[in-house]
């Protein structure tokens, strides 16, 4: 293995909170994801609530989600809502995910139904591209009057007498491309003009947020802020690992080399630099931080599983993906004064998914584990630390990648190993003495591809972490290759 680093906890360096919406979720009408993923309607044999998968909510419960967007994605800009309410559901054609027909079952109460389900936050995503003002209006007029209005009076009559929270409203999405085909200044003037129309009523204010950049277009971002940063809560980012870096042959999510994992890898890691430089060009034209970067779609994206519908998006998970989900989730933290929030894509089912779900059957994926292994930083306080030799991710070795925060008088350190073939080793020192090591876990595999399936559902599974000493104020670990694991300090 590497020599092993000291990375010297600096409790005194600027800190920001670690907003829990960091862990949210992403579930659009693509494939089986809200389909047989979430929805399996009061009918089915599956145990359900309300027609609410109950294993698929139990297990999103042991995670803790805190926000889930909805309904896309792409779909969002097809979506028109009020096929999707009241008795009479219309179905329409889901033309960008496999031209299925969307039996609009599962519309804006059911949306809520889950939420409650879940204790989790509204991101309702508006339709820009195919929709109009009028009809955004009525949709925010809809979940949120309370008061006797059109709208407000149409829902009663649907059984719901009160309004809903709705906290984050996306006005449009990837209206560089599936939303609209449009360049940077005309959706901007089309934001300023939605936006106006998503109203708040009552004390609750609706958090705004514009479709923001794919990947590196730093100019959109540039537009963005220049012409509409005023009339915004925050504008959103959207980045896929892909491993080849091609769209039309992605790779495998499972039997791929050496070199295919550390590509990926690689890729990954570019969220760093995303973050950096969309945030300088936001740090220009907002100075405060007020506007929240929202990164509300991201992931891997690799080939579909063989013999998978294409247009479904269904893919393996393996131990590459937890080390991807950690490094990411690493990135947003030291990112935490700028992002807000980020939405994986997806929740079930659907690319870099949490669950994958088989009529009755239910397995969680590598992700999933690494989302579990990181919930104490939800809300916590992200600590800065200064890695010898070098700087971040040096401190843990060339594959290796930290993140450290606090709670009250602990702190909670997560860390990955990216490599293959090397233990990798750091000593962490405190500011002051470690009186007991509450938890220690570790997800790791036998197999860069190892993953779950539902005759070996526990193949990736967290297990104890041993393998870490406490000495006075450090705490020396060592990982093994493809690892990623969460020690909790008390001070
Ligand atoms: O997550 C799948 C798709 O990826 C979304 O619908 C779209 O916004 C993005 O291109």
């Amino acid at each position: 293995g590497e020599e092993a680093g000291v990375i010297i906890v600096d409790d005194d360096a600027a800190r920001h909170r670690i907003d829990r919406r960091i862990y949210g979720q992403f579930a659009e009408h693509l494939g089986r994801c809200i389909q047989e993923g979430v929805w399996v309607g009061t009918d089915s044999p599956i145990p359900n609530k309300n027609g609410i998968r109950s294993d698929v909510v139990a297990a999103l419960r042991r995670i803790r989600v805190p926000v889930v967007r909805w309904p896309g994605g792409c779909f969002a800009d097809d979506y028109h809502w009020m096929k999707g309410i009241g008795p009479e559901r219309q179905p329409m054609v889901n033309t960008h995910w496999g031209g299925v027909i969307e039996p609009n079952e599962f519309g804006t109460h059911e949306y809520f139904e889950l939420l409650d389900q879940l204790d989790a936050e509204a991101y309702i995503n508006g339709n820009v591209g195919s929709g109009t003002v009028a009809e955004m209006q009525d949709w925010v007029e809809y979940m949120t009057l309370d008061s006797v209005s059109p709208m407000a009076e149409l829902r009663k009559r649907h059984g719901r007498e009160q309004p809903w929270k709705l906290e984050f409203f996306g006005v449009g999405n990837e209206s560089w491309g599936c939303g609209g085909n449009m360049m940077p200044l005309e959706y901007a003037n089309q934001y300023r003009r939605f936006q106006t129309y998503v109203r708040t009523y009552g004390e609750h204010p609706i958090a705004k947020i514009a479709c923001g950049a794919n990947a590196d277009d730093y100019e959109w971002t540039e537009v963005l802020m220049a012409r509409a940063a005023g009339h915004m809560d925050g504008l959103s980012l959207h980045y896929y690992t892909i491993p080849t870096g091609e769209w039309d042959a992605k790779g495998s999510a499972t039997g791929f080399d050496d070199d295919t994992w550390y590509a990926t890898i690689g890729r990954a890691r570019k969220m760093e630099e995303l973050l950096t430089r969309h945030g300088a060009i936001m740090d220009r034209y907002d100075p405060q931080r007020r506007v929240g970067l929202v990164v509300d779609e991201w992931g891997t994206w690799y080939d579909v599983e063989p013999g998978t519908e294409p247009g479904f998006l269904h893919q393996q998970s393996t131990m590459r993906d937890a080390v991807v989900a950690a490094i990411t989730l690493n990135a947003f933290h030291r990112h935490a004064s700028r992002v807000r929030m980020a939405n994986v894509a997806q929740m079930v089912n659907v690319l870099q998914a949490m669950i994958l779900t088989d009529g009755p059957d239910l397995v969680t994926t590598p992700t999933y584990h690494v989302f579990d292994l990181y919930q104490d930083h939800q809300d916590a306080v992200h600590v800065e630390a200064i890695g010898e030799p070098g700087e971040r991710p040096g401190g843990l070795g060339t594959h290796g990648d930290y993140t450290i925060s606090r709670t009250g008088r602990g702190y909670t350190v997560s860390m990955a190993n990216a490599g293959l073939e090397h233990e990798v080793s750091a000593v962490f020192a405190f500011p002051s003495a470690i009186t007991d090591i509450p938890s220690a876990r570790i997800l790791a595999a036998a197999d860069a591809d190892s993953h779950n399936t539902f005759e070996r559902p526990h193949e990736v599974a967290p297990a104890d972490f041993v393998d870490y000493r406490v000495d006075g104020v450090t705490l020396s670990v060592t990982l093994p290759p493809r690892s990623v694991a969460t020690v909790r300090v008390a001070q």
